[in-house]
């Protein structure tokens, strides 16, 4: 199994996402590093732990990353989508927490990557904020990536106070740094693909079927599907990072194209929105953008290996 790395801010989708990755034979989740996003890192962190342990996978590092962005001053949450405890008001649903690994998010990654024989994969679901500290400070370790892949960016309309999604508006500074950094090949998922591949109730109560574990998973979605419905006026939601996370156990599950990209720095209402940059002296290099896919298959291979939970 390809060695994995999973940064995260959990969050609902992002609980799909952890348990998808941990159910996926074909990876082996060595990491799990929770930053501040949904909600604050102190709690993001509680929700990983509680998520590993609905898992059964306590055995899995988990550690403490980011608190805040790398420059902006304040760290951006949605607990009006999440549940001010990031569980949709249901963490307490949930089995106690597991350990806490002693060591700082980015310490851990560089650890898991000084270790691995074979090139590992790292997938960003939440603030890039982690995933650029690491590029900026152990630029040794990064031929060991083999490749990142993040949910995040878009190219139509965003889904924050400002005109950008939410991972990248966070923090967009280290959102630039890791879309634009070299040698390593980057997958970015936005949101463009991630609300044409909504699920819908159905999808959710045939999950919630598989078990008690999944039942748990199922009822953190709630408070997630009433604010879809109230905001968007469909019954549908948006697993955003689950679709990440299943390009990245299986590459090629998502239609991608490549465009050099960069990321709006200023402080305007642009702040954190991607472009495609195509001025030969600035682009980096490009990054395989992921805006198709066969939706009906995707979530059908996201529903049949979360089922497997329980
Ligand atoms: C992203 O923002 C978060 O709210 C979700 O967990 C997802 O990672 C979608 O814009
Ligand atoms: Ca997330």
């Amino acid at each position: 199994p390809v060695p994995m790395i999973i940064d995260t801010d959990p969050g609902v989708d992002d609980a799909f996402a952890i348990v998808l990755a941990l159910c996926s034979p074909e990876v082996d989740v060595r990491a799990v590093v929770a930053t501040y996003g949904n909600v604050g890192r102190e709690q993001t962190f509680t929700n990983l732990r509680r998520i590993l342990a609905l898992a059964g996978r306590s055995d899995v590092p988990a550690a403490a990353g980011s608190i805040r962005p790398l420059v902006h001053p304040q760290a951006e949450t949605a607990p009006d989508w999440h549940g001010v405890d990031g569980l949709g008001l249901r963490g307490d649903e949930f089995p106690e927490p597991g350990p806490a690994d002693p060591r700082q998010g980015v310490d851990l990654m560089a650890d898991v990557l000084l270790t691995a024989a074979e090139p590992v994969t790292l997938v960003c679901l939440g603030p890039f904020t982690d995933a650029a500290l690491l590029l900026a400070t152990r630029p040794d370790l990064v031929p060991r990536l083999g490749r990142i892949v993040a949910m995040g960016g878009s190219f139509g309309a965003g889904n924050t106070r400002g005109a950008g999604e939410f991972n990248v508006y966070a923090d967009p500074e280290a959102a630039h740094r890791v879309l634009t950094q070299h040698d390593v090949p980057v997958t970015l998922v936005p949101l463009d693909l991630t609300m044409a591949a909504r699920v819908d109730g159905a999808w959710l109560d045939d999950l919630a079927l598989a078990g008690p574990r999944t039942e748990v998973l199922v009822r953190t979605a709630r408070l997630y599907r009433d604010t879809f419905v109230e905001r968007h006026g469909h019954d549908s939601v948006a697993l955003h990072d689950t679709l990440a996370v299943l390009e990245a156990v299986v590459p090629g599950s998502l239609r991608t194209s490549p465009f050099p990209l960069a990321v709006a720095c200023s402080q305007g209402a642009e702040r954190g929105v991607t472009v495609i940059d195509r001025r030969t002296e600035a682009g980096g290099p490009p990054v395989a953008v992921a805006l198709d896919a066969d939706v009906a298959a995707v979530t059908a291979e996201v529903g049949r290996r979360i089922r497997a939970l329980g």
